[in-house]
């Protein structure tokens, strides 16, 4: 059959936001569960979605390893970018690596698709994902196209449909 796009998308949001989770509950159900622990530095994860063949590195989200981002930006075909919807207090943290992330030279110019994960939303003090757009001030984005999708990491919720979202928008 036809060979599936082969494409790198980038896993990023602080620490705890719940990127590894998401990323695990995207992998085939046949590779065994792992238990989830911080990231150190970062993972390279495959899978494959109906049309494309994902390489997702998944980075650390701890301050001391945020330095490594940048260096997969110039690679990326995508952005998954994850926040917890119940750290109100880190939204202003969140907001600074984004805006950090946007105004970056090898990102500015590119049109590459960013989609964002309200991730948490289970928890009885999440904020709603258009609270988190607010907060995050998503609208600003307009030379690239962003979703976001509130999402339950660990029940799996509203993962699929943002994925479903970033193959129709990557190109
Ligand atoms: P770093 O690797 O340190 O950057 O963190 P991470 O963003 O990869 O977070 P990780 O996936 O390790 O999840 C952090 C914690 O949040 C874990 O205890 C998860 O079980 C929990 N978690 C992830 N998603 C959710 C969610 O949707 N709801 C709740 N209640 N907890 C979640
Ligand atoms: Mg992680």
């Amino acid at each position: 059959g036809l060979r599936k796009k082969e494409v790198n998308v980038l896993c990023l949001g602080l620490d705890n936001s719940g990127k590894t989770t998401i990323i695990n509950q995207l992998k085939p159900s046949n590779t065994p569960a792992q238990e989830i622990v911080p990231t150190i530095g970062f993972n390279i994860e495959k899978f494959k979605s109906s049309s494309l063949s994902f390489t997702v590195f998944d980075m650390s989200g701890q301050s001391r390893y945020r330095n490594l981002w940048e260096h997969y930006y110039k690679e990326s075909h995508a952005i998954i970018f994850v926040i917890d919807s119940g750290d109100k207090l880190r939204m202003v943290v969140a907001k600074e690596e984004l805006d950090t992330l946007l105004n970056h030279e090898d990102i500015r110019s590119k049109k590459l698709p960013v989609l964002f994960f309200a991730n948490k939303m289970d928890l009885r003090d999440a904020v709603s994902s258009v609270k988190v757009s607010q907060m995050l001030s998503l609208e600003n984005i307009k030379d690239k196209p962003w979703n976001i999708c509130a999402s339950n990491a660990i029940k799996g919720e509203g993962l699929q449909e943002g994925l479903d979202w970033l193959q129709d928008h990557i190109k």
